[in-house]
């Protein structure tokens, strides 16, 4: 259990993922930089990092809005110095100097829509927004929230590849969501206190890609197979639940700042040398046939320490495991095409671009091309 947020007047306690003893909270010095910062998970995930005694520098980027979110927050009694930046000519200050990086930029769901159908969009801004940081925060723990993260974190692996700053340790794309729903769900169901409660979600992060290993919950649980199909299979759909619920106003994004907040605490912890910090992350994976996959991950001060793997499964979990990996294996595969374009692009120096970008905005060339004019 690690402490996260702390003030005079507020002190909660967040689970992590496979990971119950108290952690002593550190005051080590982090600069962490949140790209999108103005958007529906931005503002939220914002306030919980600058209520962290874990952050000393809270650097907010995002192409509208920031200085007023910035003004807002600064005004918090908490340690954080808040900076806001704003457009792409303020981007490389926004960064520079990170220790961490959460990326939640983009455009979200609509009712209808699946993860994979934001692709086209979202692709372009997280591969602009990964090229900076691997230009000027190369070391610093990439988080990537923007969706469809089955892509999006391939994308800017490629991208710092073709940068010669790749080190996979590094690049993490954030499905602590359906963690942290897993643990809602299962203990609703069973009666049980959810701090208490962890579940390890695996695979990718859309649709029958997402994984829950209820069978591997602490403390064990047990349901009849007809239960725990539809526990899975809630787990698998809750975004879209919070999609349609919306009504067109957007997908989850309270409960993704949470769970953004919940997963760059442990980096944070983890990066002050706190030992014994797991949290479930898709990354660069050698256990099954898709390149990326997510796991129980134990955190350390280079990012990925080792990866705790896919672990026992039943029956159940081996099926649904067949059934995510084709999708998983064509969204990872969907990025190269597209990368083809965005390396040509990436050549240019950095200035350049942002010369350039003065007279233009960034559009997509045809559709599944990156350019920028
Ligand atoms: N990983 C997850 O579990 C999870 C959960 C929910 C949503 N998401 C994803 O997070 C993303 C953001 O969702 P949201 O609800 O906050 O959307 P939003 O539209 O409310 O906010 C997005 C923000 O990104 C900014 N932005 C757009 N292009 C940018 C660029 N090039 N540089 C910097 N900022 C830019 C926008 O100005 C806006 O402030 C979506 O892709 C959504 O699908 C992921």
């Amino acid at each position: 259990m690690s402490t996260l947020f702390h003030s005079r007047f507020l002190v909660t306690t967040v689970t992590a993922c496979c990971r119950r003893t108290l952690s002593t909270t550190t005051t080590k010095n982090a600069k962490v930089c949140v790209l999108g910062a103005a958007g529906g998970i931005g503002q939220p995930l914002s306030l919980l990092l600058k209520n962290s005694p874990l952050v000393s520098h809270l650097a907010l980027y995002d192409i509208a809005h920031t200085p007023g979110v910035a003004a807002d927050l600064s005004h918090l009694e908490t340690r954080a110095k808040v900076t806001g930046h704003m457009g792409p000519s303020e981007l490389e200050e926004a960064v520079t100097g990170a220790d961490v990086v959460l990326i939640p930029a983009g455009v979200p769901r609509k009712p209808g829509m699946t993860r994979d159908d934001l692709f086209n969009t979202n692709a372009s801004i997280v591969g602009n927004l990964a090229d900076a940081c691997a230009q000027f925060c190369p070391k610093a723990m990439l988080a990537i929230v923007t969706n469809p993260v089955n892509s999006t974190v391939p994308i800017a692996s490629e991208i710092y590849k073709k940068r010669g700053v790749y080190d996979p340790k590094r690049i993490f794309g954030v499905s602590t969501l359906d963690v942290v729903r897993a643990n809602t769900f299962i203990a609703e169901a069973r009666g049980l206190d959810v701090s208490k409660v962890s579940v390890p979600v695996i695979g990718g992060h859309s649709g029958v890609t997402i994984i829950p290993l209820i069978s591997q919950c602490t403390p064990p649980v047990s349901f009849p197979l007809e239960e725990r199909v539809r526990l899975s299979v809630r787990i698998q759909n809750a975004g879209t639940e919070v999609v349609e619920a919306k009504a067109g106003a957007g997908s989850a994004t309270l409960s993704m700042a949470y769970a953004g907040a919940r997963f760059a605490f442990s980096l944070l912890e983890a990066l002050s040398g706190v030992e014994g910090i797991v949290e479930c992350a898709y990354v660069k994976s050698d256990e099954t046939e898709a390149k990326y996959f997510s796991t129980p991950i134990l955190l350390g001060v280079n990012g990925v320490e080792k990866n705790l793997g896919i672990g026992k499964l039943i029956e159940y979990e081996v099926e649904l495991i067949k059934a995510a990996l084709p999708e998983l294996k064509t969204n990872i595969q969907k990025v190269f095409p597209v990368l083809v374009q965005f390396k040509r692009s990436c050549i240019m120096d950095y200035k350049l671009k942002l010369s350039q970008l003065k007279n233009c905005t960034e559009h997509k060339t045809s559709q599944n091309k990156l350019m920028i004019c």
